[in-house]
């Protein structure tokens, strides 16, 4: 695991997209997983800019993310497909028909979507507070593949400030890739940010590999990078 810490979110976000960009300038039909979250808001930034500036095309590239609130329209607002398009595709050249956002909330609509997810030639991550990567909550096995899951009450007030700061109106339930299927990437990019983030981030880097810590799980994976800003980064 390469750990690597920055002053600012900018400078977080800078250094996430030069490992993203290596990636796709030597692969230019690279297989992207990717994330939603506040965390790559600034990596999207940094990748629609680059592609305005410097052309950098996407036409060949594929993404899979990781995850979808069950029980939202595609288009609602809060959704991460809505956030994809808003954050990502609508400002890169990306064939929309090669993008794939898990939708669905049965074992056969996970099963299909798992299915799909092959050669991820970089996994994109947040953390959750609680260690969550995806939206694979403590305890979640690490064998398992894309599953409906029923969120966490952490998580569930965590992301409560998009939707009206009102915990109601947080789905109860997601579509999520498994560890299983997170792990089968052949590298992974971790990215975290702000205080809040920074006792999971010391138990994923420090502390045991334990269920309870999904993301400990990536101490096992040969080829992972971090990228901190300072206060994510301070209990380690
Ligand atoms: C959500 C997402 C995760 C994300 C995490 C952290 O629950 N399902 O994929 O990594 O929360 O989000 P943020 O980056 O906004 O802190």
């Amino acid at each position: 695991m390469e750990v690597l810490i920055c002053d600012t979110y900018d400078d977080l976000s800078k250094a996430a997209f030069k490992v993203m960009k290596k990636v796709i300038d030597e692969k230019p039909a690279a297989v992207l997983g990717l994330a939603t979250g506040s965390s790559p808001v600034g990596l999207y930034q940094e990748m629609v800019k680059d592609h305005k500036e410097n052309g950098t095309s996407y036409k060949d590239v594929k993404t899979y993310n990781l995850d979808e609130y069950v029980g939202l329209d595609r288009n609602d607002p809060q959704s991460y497909w809505t956030f994809m398009n808003e954050n990502l595709f609508s400002g890169i050249d990306i064939d929309p028909a090669n993008t794939h956002v898990p939708y669905g909330d049965t074992a056969e609509d996970a099963k299909a979507y798992d299915d799909e997810v092959k050669g991820v030639d970089i996994q994109l991550l947040g953390i959750g507070n609680n260690g969550h990567i995806g939206f694979n909550e403590p305890g979640t096995p690490f064998d398992a593949r894309t599953h409906i899951v029923e969120l966490t009450e952490s998580t569930r007030e965590a992301n409560k400030r998009f939707f009206d700061n009102d915990i109601t109106k947080v789905p109860t339930h997601a579509i999520s890739q498994g560890i299983g299927t997170v792990m089968d990437a052949d590298s992974i990019l971790l990215i975290a940010n702000g205080a809040g983030k920074a006792d999971a981030v010391k138990a994923m880097i420090e502390g045991e590999v334990t269920e309870e810590c999904p993301a400990s799980i990536l101490q096992k994976h040969p080829k992972v990078t971090v990228i901190l800003d300072k206060e994510a980064a301070s209990k380690l």
